[in-house]
């Protein structure tokens, strides 16, 4: 099988994961398969909130009606890929830059089922870089805080997120302990978010290998 179809695969799988009303939607390639996924109910749904212009677009696309955060008090489930994700369900996620609003999203909903290829499961987080999403004017500074804590933050070139920042990759980060780095990175003066998902971790993996889906919870 190919990584497109394990994803499809795990983006069929999630839809047995979704109550109507309204739920959340993650960013990316595997996000994208489970919002074609979830076309073919929509009629089940009030509607869904996005974690970026892309997500958006592509829900409106499908004829998904998308919501402000705002006028949602609390989401069923938030339903979102990962770069990588361990056995303890903290993630590295904002490949796509989309780390900030789907973090706002995940934190608003009572369960974050992760939808992921099976390449993404790891023993250590720490392979793939860190995006760290920064406030323009502080990107230096937050530069050299994140090299103090053990990195290298290379800038994205040619990138801007939604929110019209700049994202830090981080790499060769030592991350031993997720919950304490997200919470150390996020204290940097500047950074609006990093794309560790640690405090608020997944609630259902559903991992897609050659020999069917996996749910790991
Ligand atoms: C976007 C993300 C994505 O969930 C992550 O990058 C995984 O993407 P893909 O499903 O394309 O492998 O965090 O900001």
């Amino acid at each position: 099988m190919t990584q497109d179809e394990l994803k499809q695969a795990v983006a069929r799988a999630a839809i047995e994961h979704v109550p109507s009303g309204i739920i959340g939607v993650g960013t990316g390639s595997t996000a994208n398969f489970f919002i074609d996924e979830l076309a073919k109910i929509k009629h089940k749904l009030d509607g869904a909130v996005a974690s970026s212009e892309a997500t958006a677009q592509r829900l409106r696309k499908h004829g998904i009606e998308v919501l402000d955060l705002n006028s949602v008090s609390e989401l069923s489930v938030y339903v979102d890929g990962a770069d990588e994700i361990t056995r303890h369900m903290h993630m590295t996620k904002g490949g796509g830059g989309a780390l900030t609003r789907e973090k706002i999203v995940a934190a608003c909903s009572r369960k974050f089922v992760c939808i992921a290829d099976g390449t993404k499961l790891v023993d250590l987080l720490g392979k793939f870089p860190l995006p760290v999403e920064v406030i323009p004017m502080a990107r230096s500074y937050v530069a050299r805080q994140l090299t103090k804590l053990g990195g290298q933050p290379v800038l994205r070139q040619g990138f801007t997120t939604d929110n019209g920042n700049v994202i830090l990759d981080v790499h060769n980060m030592q991350i031993m302990n997720p919950v304490e780095l997200e919470t150390a990175i996020n204290q940097i003066t500047g950074v609006v978010t990093n794309g560790l998902f640690a405090c608020r971790p997944a609630d259902v993996l559903l991992l897609g290998t050659p020999e069917g889906v996996r749910t790991l919870t």
